[in-house]
């Protein structure tokens, strides 16, 4: 027994937990996404099973991204990166609705399946399903020799290296990462992406781990927010385009590890619906970085603002305006658009993280829940 508890000691290295662990694992971590494969001097990407496999991407009428959870957030995330950079359109299913309701799929079609543990019943499943139908199956998974990466024509690991804490932290960037290098070798090899634009993009990832580096220094400031929601019943999350999935990755994480229900909302949505819940005890999550959107971001800021709500704002450094506003605000440094959510997202973690040791939660272990979901 006391072997078993130091055993476990040593594997948090020094931390609390392995959720915090792994949250603060996430710069190696994306480093080790990216090692071998984004090799910026020669302005190349190299992933074998996509090279390989070059001919079914560039031939696809679209991509259908299958996943669940937090798997599913990173496959939104991904809709963004592919649509943008690679000019491919993509569609999100989640796997459970996707196998039961007798998708039309084609030879045509590239389904990429994305699952951390690689045992989620029902993605396999519809991976399954895919490849009868002929599509084209390739797995982003993180436990190496998995079912889903066994049963995949190709894939691409995301090196996480094991993720213990039942709420992905790790897995979420690297699987976002991941595919961000996929979309920008198609988008080089179709030609969508301006050369300057895609060398830009190659340093930026290259520079990301480093950033993570800078935007975990918030915890405590993260810490000190924390205490004062960690009573709240009720919480509401807010983004736009590639942050709108980091919206309902924040709500994710809180509900699951903290028990305090939370939703995440486009933010452009609010107005259909969601506002009316904003009274002076709701807490209002948003993301208003200094790119896309911003503008109209902050204007959602102060339709809250006039109701009351409590505004936690994850804002670029140095801005000014969402300061004069927000109740909190925190800064994380800027980036391209496409790769904000590997930074949004780092804030999001440590505020879910804090409100549920707080909250005396069982943060590795949330009640009612598995590392991976072999049940239907
Ligand atoms: C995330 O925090 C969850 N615990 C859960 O949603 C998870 O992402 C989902 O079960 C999918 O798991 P997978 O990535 O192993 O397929």
């Amino acid at each position: 027994q006391e072997l078993q508890m130091n055993l476990e000691q040593i594997e948090k290295g020094g931390y609390e937990h392995f959720m915090l662990k792994e949250i603060y694992e996430q710069p190696r971590a994306i480093k080790d996404t990216y090692r071998g494969r984004l090799l910026r001097d020669e302005g190349i990407i190299k992933m074998a099973g996509v090279e390989d496999n070059m001919k079914k991407f560039l031939n696809a009428d679209r991509i259908i991204i299958v996943a669940c959870g937090t798997s599913w957030h990173a496959g939104l995330v991904a809709e963004y990166i592919f649509e943008e950079f690679s000019r491919i359109p993509v569609e999100v299913e989640y796997a459970s609705e996707f196998r039961y309701r007798n998708p039309i799929i084609t030879e045509k079609d590239v389904v990429i399946a994305i699952s951390q543990s690689g045992e989620t019943a029902d993605t396999l499943a519809a991976i399954k399903l895919a490849k009868e139908k002929g599509a084209f199956v390739f797995g982003v998974c993180n436990v190496v020799g998995s079912s889903i990466a066994r049963e995949s024509h190709a894939g691409a690991y995301t090196h996480a290296g094991p993720e213990i804490g039942v709420a992905s932290t790790k897995a979420f960037t690297t699987q976002i990462t991941v595919l961000s290098l996929i979309a920008l070798r198609l988008a080089r090899a179709k030609g969508t992406m301006s050369s300057s634009d895609y060398r830009l993009h190659l340093q930026e990832l290259e520079l990301i781990p480093g950033k993570v580096e800078q935007a975990l220094k918030v915890n405590d400031h993260v810490k000190e927010i924390a205490k004062e929601y960690l009573l709240s019943t009720n919480c509401l999350y807010l983004g736009r385009g590639y942050n709108f999935p980091v919206a309902l990755e924040g709500a994710l994480k809180l509900k699951e590890i903290s028990y305090i229900h939370a939703e995440g909302y486009p933010a452009a949505e609010m107005k259909h619906g969601p506002i009316a819940l904003i009274d002076d005890r709701m807490p209002v999550i948003v993301i208003a970085i200094n790119r896309g959107h911003y503008e109209k971001t902050v204007s959602n800021i102060q339709e809250i603002k006039s109701r009351s709500g409590k505004i936690i704002a994850v804002v670029t450094e140095g801005d000014t305006t969402v300061k004069g506003i927000a109740d909190h605000i925190i800064e994380i440094p800027d980036t391209e658009e496409a790769f904000s959510p590997l930074l949004t997202t780092i804030p999001l973690q440590l505020l879910s993280y804090h409100i549920a040791v707080m909250r005396n939660c069982n943060v590795d272990q949330p009640r009612n829940l598995a590392k991976s979901v072999t049940v239907e």
